[in-house]
């Protein structure tokens, strides 16, 4: 029963533990400060240090390798990070060699921040009798992770489940179905009307301005609980939009539960009825699919890197 160690980098915390092979509760958990704007090194130097801290911490010996969780695409076979919205200064410098000197050479595997939360909801979390589960994030970005019969589906160039960057809203130009250009709905990913540009936390706040709401989230998600009003309405079409998502989803892979996490996951309660009333209109399958809050929060993406990186050949 080993113990497996992982990592998560976040916007502002690198977020770490320990936990055995078999699961249970953490071994031990803990965090550093995240720099975005700091050099590579520095923030691999860092890294290294919080594995150390969680190393001796655990009590237990040399742990043998560790997995990271970061937002973005990478090259599967020397580690680099290709993309990353957040994560600038990592983008062309290898995330898995760079951790691994700090640490003197031990076997790092990286992915993407969402995939690893998926893959430790689908543990120990949402997700605990399940073999299957799909998790959104809606955070900054909106992140996706697909686990298919206990496995990480990554795809053969390990960028399967980028769900944030699902076309929901069509790009003008190119069809008689054409909807008019919206230019709030141009994504970062070079693409146009992704689903992160309507569900995202940050385009939440966009839409809530627009709509002449409160854009502070806790409170338009208490307004839009309390009473049936403007708050309300907004929620539940940015609810819809999500549905849309996950309707495209049941269609692909069957799926029969969505884990919602991130910070404006915790509003699923307020965006449930539009996400039903959508997904009901448009999925294709048998299956009436179950929508649930995550339950591991922020420890999800360090649970699932350690998982990980217990299961690498
Ligand atoms: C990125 C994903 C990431 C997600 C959540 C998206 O914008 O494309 O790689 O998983 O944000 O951080
Ligand atoms: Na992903
Ligand atoms: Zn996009």
């Amino acid at each position: 029963d080993q113990p497996l160690m992982g990592l998560d980098f976040g916007g502002t915390t690198i977020k770490g533990g320990v936990i055995r092979a078999s699961g249970g509760p953490p071994v031990c958990m803990d965090s550093a400060p995240f720099d975005e704007a700091a050099p590579a090194h520095e923030i691999y130097r860092r890294a290294a240090e919080l594995a150390r801290r969680l190393e001796d911490k655990a009590g237990l010996g040399p742990i043998q390798g560790l997995g990271v969780g970061c937002a973005g695409l990478f090259n599967r076979a020397t580690g680099e990070v290709l993309a990353s919205a957040n994560m600038k200064n990592l983008v062309g410098t290898s995330l898995s060699e760079g951790v691994s000197k700090a640490l003197g050479g031990r076997p790092v595997v990286i992915e993407n921040d969402a995939n690893v939360a998926a893959y430790g909801e689908q543990w120990l979390g949402a997700g605990l009798h399940e073999r299957d589960l799909v998790l959104l994030t809606l955070g900054t970005g909106v992140g996706g992770g697909i686990v298919l019969d206990d496995h990480l589906f990554i795809g053969p160039g390990g960028s399967a489940g980028e769900v944030g960057h699902m076309v929901i809203v069509q790009r003008p130009g190119g069809s008689e179905y054409d909807a008019p250009y919206f230019p709030e709905l141009q994504c970062s990913c070079g693409s146009y009307g992704c689903l992160e540009r309507l569900v995202s936390a940050t385009a939440a706040m966009r839409r809530a301005k627009a709509a002449g709401v409160t854009p502070n989230l806790p409170e338009l998600c208490r307004l839009g609980r309390e009473q049936d009003g403007k708050e309300r309405a907004l929620l539940h079409q940015i609810g819809r939009d999500l549905g849309a998502g996950l309707a495209t989803l049941v269609t692909l892979f069957d799926v029969n539960v969505f884990a919602i996490g991130g910070g404006f996951g915790a509003a699923l309660d307020v965006l449930k009825p539009g996400v039903m009333e959508a997904m009901a209109e448009r999925r294709y399958g048998t299956l009436e699919p179950t929508v649930v809050e995550a339950t591991l929060g922020s420890d999800a993406g360090w649970i699932g890197a350690a998982r990980l990186s217990g299961r690498q050949p």
